[in-house]
C-alpha cells in the first residue's frame, strides 16, 4: 500500500490513481491521521497531497510530527514539500514570482533516486504561492526552475522526497516517471494489485462479514448496482436478494434488459416490483423539478422497503458506493455545498429495518467497476453505458410527466442513443440524454400543418459530471438524428441541439 495523507487537494485522488495505476494499492487518509495508525496500515511509502492552505498561516493543516519517526519513505508534492520542510526545520517564504503553469526542469543532480530518467528541461506543471527558501538540515536540493530553487528536494538517508510541481497531471510530461522512481524504486511497492486479485479478497471478506445471513441490494440498471451485486452473489449466492424498482421512468427496454440479465445469466434472485402506477399517480399535476425529485425518491424508498419486508429477514443492504463518494465526504475540504438538485439515494432506514451496510466497492474509481465488471463477465453495454439519474426520465420529462409524454421521450431516447452508437460516438461522450419540453411548435409534414412537441437533445463531455462541455458532433449524425425522430416518432415535430456547458448549465434539465 501507498497512503496518500489528504490535505485537501483537488488532486489527491489523482495521486491515487496514478499510484493504482502502477497496479500498487493506494489509499487517501486525511492529514489528521495519527503516526500510530499510519504505522498500523503497514504502507510502503507516504505520499502528502497539495492543498489549498498556505503553511505560513496559523493552524494550517500539519500531520503528526511522528510521521517522521516511522522510518518510512515520503514523498512531499506541493504543501506536502512545504509542510515537510517546514516541520523539519526549514523555512517557507512568499515571493515576488509566483509560478502557475508550465517550467522546465533544471535537474541539479541526475544521480537522485526520484529522478532516474528524467531528462534535462523536462516539462512540470506548477501552481504554488509559496516557496521554500531554506532548505531543512539534511536536505539537499537536486531540481530547480527558473523561479524557483527548491523544486525538487531530498533526504537521502531518511527517504524523504519533495516536488513543488504536480507530477500526478498529465500537464507535467514526466509525471508518470517520478512517481513511478518513487512508489516501485524509493518504495519498493510491489506491483500486485489488480482485479483478480481484488475479486479474490472482496469474496473472502463478503462471505466473513455476511456469515450465514442474508443481504439485500437494490438494482438500478446502472453499472456500479450491477457489479456490486454479481460479486456479493459470487461470494454467498442466494444469501442474496435483489430488488429491482420500475418506478415507470425508465429508458426504452431497459426492465426487460435488466431482468433478463439478472435472472437468466446470473440466476440471481430478484424481486421485480412494477411500480409505474405509484410513481406516476403521485407526479400527476406536478412540473415543479425539487418537488418531482422529492416525490420520486419518496415512493422509491416506500416501494424499496415495503420489497423489503417481502424479502424475509435480511441483515445488510448492499450499496454500489464507490471511493470518489467516500473520500467526498471526508476530505477536509469538503465542507457543505449548495444544494443544486436534491440527489436520490436510499436515505434514513424505518425503524423496523435495522441493517448493517455491505459496499464492496466502496475502493474503487470509476473505471476500477468497469474493469471489475468486465473480469466479473457483465456484458459491455452495461460496463459502459452512460450515466443515468436516479430520477430518471422524470426529470427529463420537463414539465408535468405523464405515462404519453414518457412514452415518446424513450422513443427519442432510443433514436438518439441508436445514431450516436451507430456513427461509433458513443464511447467518447460522457453522457447523451434527451428532454421533451413543455413546448408545442407549428411544424409541415406531408402537406399538414402540424402542432406538436418540441425535444431537445443534449450531449457533453465530462472528466466527473461537476464540469460538462457539449459534445461537437459531426452535423450528419444531428441530422440524421433529428429527421429519424421527427418522422418516427409521434408528437414530436421539432428537434433542438442543448450546446450550454456546465457552469452555467447543469447536466440534467432539472
Ligand atoms: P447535473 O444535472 O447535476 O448532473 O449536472 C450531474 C450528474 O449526476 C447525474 N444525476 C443524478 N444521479 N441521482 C443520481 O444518481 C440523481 O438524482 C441525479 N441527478 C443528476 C446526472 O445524470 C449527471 O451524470
Amino acid at each position: 500500500t501507498i497512503v496518500v495523507l489528504d490535505f485537501g487537494a483537488q488532486y489527491s485522488q489523482l495521486i491515487a490513481r496514478r499510484v493504482r495505476e502502477m497496479h500498487v494499492y493506494s489509499q487517501i487518509v486525511p492529514y489528521t491521521t495519527s503516526a500510530e495508525a499510519l504505522k498500523a496500515m503497514q504502507p510502503k511509502g507516504i505520499i502528502f497531497s497539495g492543498g489549498p492552505a498556505s503553511v505560513r498561516a496559523e493552524g494550517s493543516p500539519r500531520p503528526d510530527q511522528g510521521v517522521y519517526s516511522l522510518g518510512i519513505p515520503i514523498l512531499g508534492i506541493c504543501y506536502g514539500l512545504q509542510v515537510m520542510s517546514i516541520q523539519n526545520g526549514g523555512s517557507v517564504e512568499r515571493p515576488d514570482k509566483r509560478e502557475y503553469g508550465f517550467a522546465d526542469l533544471n535537474v541539479l543532480n541526475p544521480a537522485s533516486a526520484l529522478l532516474k530518467g528524467i531528462g534535462q528541461n523536462s516539462r512540470l506543471w506548477m501552481s504554488h504561492g509559496d516557496s521554500v527558501s531554506a532548505l531543512p538540515a539534511g536536505f539537499e536540493h537536486t531540481g530547480s526552475t527558473e523561479n524557483c530553487s527548491y523544486t525538487v528536494i531530498e533526504n537521502k538517508e531518511k527517504q524523504f522526497y519533495g516536488v513543488q510541481f504536480h507530477p500526478e497531471v498529465v500537464h507535467t510530461t514526466e509525471g508518470k516517471t517520478f512517481l513511478e522512481n518513487f512508489v516501485l524504486g524509493i518504495c519498493k511497492a510491489q506491483p500486485n494489485w489488480d482485479m483478480g486479485s481484488f475479486i479474490a479478497n472482496a469474496i473472502e471478506e463478503i462471505r466473513t462479514k455476511v456469515g450465514d445471513k442474508q443481504v439485500l441490494c437494490g438494482l438500478s440498471g446502472g453499472v456500479d448496482s450491477a457489479v456490486a451485486a454479481v460479486l456479493i452473489h459470487k461470494a454467498i449466492g442466494d444469501q442474496l436478494v435483489c430488488v429491482f424498482v420500475n418506478n415507470g421512468l425508465l429508458r426504452k427496454g431497459e426492465a426487460e434488459m435488466v431482468l433478463k440479465l439478472f435472472r437468466d445469466n446470473y440466476k440471481i434472485r430478484l424481486q421485480y416490483a412494477n411500480a409505474e402506477e405509484a410513481f406516476l399517480s403521485a407526479l400527476a399535476g406536478v412540473s415543479e423539478p425539487e418537488a418531482k425529485r422529492k416525490i420520486i425518491g419518496k415512493v422509491f424508498i416506500d416501494t424499496f422497503y415495503s420489497e423489503a419486508r417481502k424479502a424475509g429477514e435480511i441483515s445488510f443492504l448492499a450499496q454500489g458506493t464507490l471511493y470518489p463518494d467516500v473520500i467526498e465526504s471526508k476530505s477536509p475540504s469538503g465542507g457543505p455545498s449548495a444544494t443544486i438538485k436534491s440527489h436520490h439515494n436510499v436515505g434514513g432506514l424505518p425503524e423496523d429495518l435495522k441493517w448493517d451496510l455491505l459496499e464492496p466497492l466502496r475502493e474503487l474509481f470509476k473505471d476500477e467497476v468497469r474493469a471489475l465488471g468486465r473480469e466479473l463477465g457483465l456484458p459491455e453495454v452495461l460496463v459502459t453505458r452512460h450515466p443515468f439519474p436516479g430520477p430518471g426520465l422524470g426529470v427529463r420529462c420537463v414539465g408535468e410527466v405523464t405515462k404519453e409524454r414518457l412514452d415518446t421521450l424513450r422513443d427519442v431516447d432510443a433514436i438518439f442513443i441508436d445514431e450516436i452508437r451507430k456513427a461509433g460516438l458513443y464511447h467518447d461522450i460522457w453522457q447523451a440524454l434527451a428532454c421533451l419540453l413543455p413546448v408545442k411548435s407549428v411544424g409541415v409534414q406531408g402537406d399538414e400543418r402540424t402542432y406538436e412537441e418540441v425535444c431537445s437533445l443534449r450531449a457533453v463531455t465530462s472528466e466527473d459530471a461537476m464540469t460538462a462541455d457539449w459534445f461537437r458532433f459531426p452535423a450528419d449524425v444531428l441530422q440524421r438524428a433529428a429527421s429519424r425522430i421527427c418522422n418516427e416518432v409521434s408528437g414530436v415535430n421539432r428537434v433542438l441541439y442543448d450546446i450550454t456547458s456546465k457552469p452555467p448549465g447543469t447536466i440534467e434539465w432539472e
